[in-house]
């Protein structure tokens, strides 16, 4: 029997990962354009580390965190995120009171119920300005979340943004949501009813509709924060509401309990049911939970294989691609000495080969279905004579019997 890869863990072939290239290589750019830096931390962590960060209440670490004991008897788990690894390497090498400007990228694990956009491996890249307090951080993340989707050419998405207040705030509403739900807790899901217990506030995003005809006649979350908190959030929206669709959403509460103060999350009606491909958040008390100094602290994670649904790649102008034929009785080192020299002129251009002896035919066949714009083709008189020719593949396109040194030339300047 075939060995097959697990449910929700996809395999990312060539043909796939080209999309990804382009997709992190315009990020590199924004990230360099706002003076954040890259850090990398493990895969695998303690269970410790996400049950005192995103929650024991929350669904990540109640349902779906891949947790096993390792030889050593200690439970340790694959990172269901990426935030918590971060702030526990800024906390172990003793930097909470310094200021940084980070981003990650790497697989993420959760055991969900794998679907159309939902996974069990997939991917994020994330972002921590540890430091900061909440003020100019907020709006500089969020015009690097408006960046980020005009470089890559997403225009049809909603930015919902919510203010959690602080723990104070937190506390008495889902004290007040509690009492207001205890009495009709018959009409409410079932999923819902379990959370009325573990993670009250959780209940205001709850998809199901009895829940939130029920929730209409509550307590409402923007009447426990403070006016400063939500004069805050208006002017947010104020600010950015001639850039992007941004809408306030008072029950955006996110799935991690680290939150407090400002949290958004991005989304695209044409993503379907998993619809939110970047989510993120002040969090200025993770760093105390985690045994470490208090730091100021505001992110978001993009998952990387929903954004790429989005990302349209057809207007991109991709490198010329030039196909390299030999043919003929040739020693191979004349011609990949050619090759080489050739890409060194000039590395932007993709330089195909087809590493066999082919016809001239069967290799032309093979430089237009990989979709080459011109090829050089070297035979046994070319090289005789220190030339080769050059053909333009398009329609139109002509051809000439070139010197070495014009073929550089002409690759330098293409
Ligand atoms: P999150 O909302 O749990 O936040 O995840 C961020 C993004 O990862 C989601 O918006 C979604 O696009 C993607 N994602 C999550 N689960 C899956 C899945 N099973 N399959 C495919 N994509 C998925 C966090 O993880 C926080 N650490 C973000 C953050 C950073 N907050 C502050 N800093």
């Amino acid at each position: 029997m075939k060995i097959q890869s697990l449910r929700g863990m996809p395999d990312l072939f060539p043909e796939d990962l080209e999309r990804w290239h382009l997709f992190e290589s315009k990020l590199a750019k924004v990230f360099n354009s706002f003076n954040t830096h890259q850090i990398r931390v493990p895969f695998l962590e303690s269970t410790e580390l996400f049950l005192r960060s995103v929650g024991g209440a929350s669904d990540i670490v109640n349902k779906e965190l891949y947790s096993f004991l390792d030889r050593n008897e200690e439970s340790i788990c694959l990172r269901p995120e990426g935030t918590a690894g971060v702030i526990r390497a800024i906390i172990q090498k003793k930097q909470e009171q310094e200021t940084h400007k980070l981003w990650y990228q790497g697989p993420m694990f959760r055991y969900e119920r794998p679907q159309k956009g939902r996974l069990r491996q997939f991917h994020q890249i994330g972002v921590e300005y540890l430091g900061f307090e909440e003020g100019i951080s907020e709006y500089e993340l969020i015009s690097m979340v408006i960046h980020i989707n005009q470089s890559i050419g997403i225009k049809d998405f909603t930015l919902k943004v919510n203010h959690l207040g602080d723990e104070q705030a937190k506390e008495s509403f889902s004290k007040a949501l509690v009492s207001f739900l205890k009495p009709h807790i018959d009409d409410l899901h079932e999923k819902d009813q379990s959370r009325l217990n573990s993670n009250p506030m959780r209940i205001l995003d709850s998809k199901e509709q009895s829940t939130q005809i029920l929730l209409e006649g509550g307590p409402k979350f923007q009447d426990f924060i403070s006016e400063s908190s939500n004069k805050f959030l208006q002017n947010l929206i104020d600010a950015f509401k001639d850039q992007c669709n941004i809408q306030i959403d008072h029950s955006l509460v996110r799935g991690l309990d680290y939150y407090s103060g400002i949290v958004f999350e991005a989304v695209s009606e044409d993503l379907g049911a998993q619809d939110a491909f970047l989510g993120g958040g002040r969090y200025d008390n993770l760093s105390q939970q985690l045994g470490g100094k208090q730091m100021h602290a505001i992110g978001f994670a993009i998952g990387v294989e929903r954004i790429l649904e989005l990302f349209n790649t057809q207007n991109i102008k991709q490198p010329p691609k030039v196909g390299f034929i030999v043919t003929g009785e040739q020693i191979p080192q004349k011609t990949s000495k050619i090759a080489q020299d050739l890409r060194v002129a000039n590395n932007k251009i993709i330089l195909q080969t087809f590493l066999s002896n082919g016809s001239l035919k069967s290799q032309l066949r093979k430089a237009n279905k990989n979709n080459c714009n011109f090829v050089i083709i070297i035979g046994d008189t070319e090289l005789k004579n220190e030339q080769v020719i050059w053909k333009d593949l398009s329609e139109d396109g002509d051809q000439e019997l070139l010197s070495l040194q014009e073929i550089t030339d002409k690759y330098i300047n293409l």
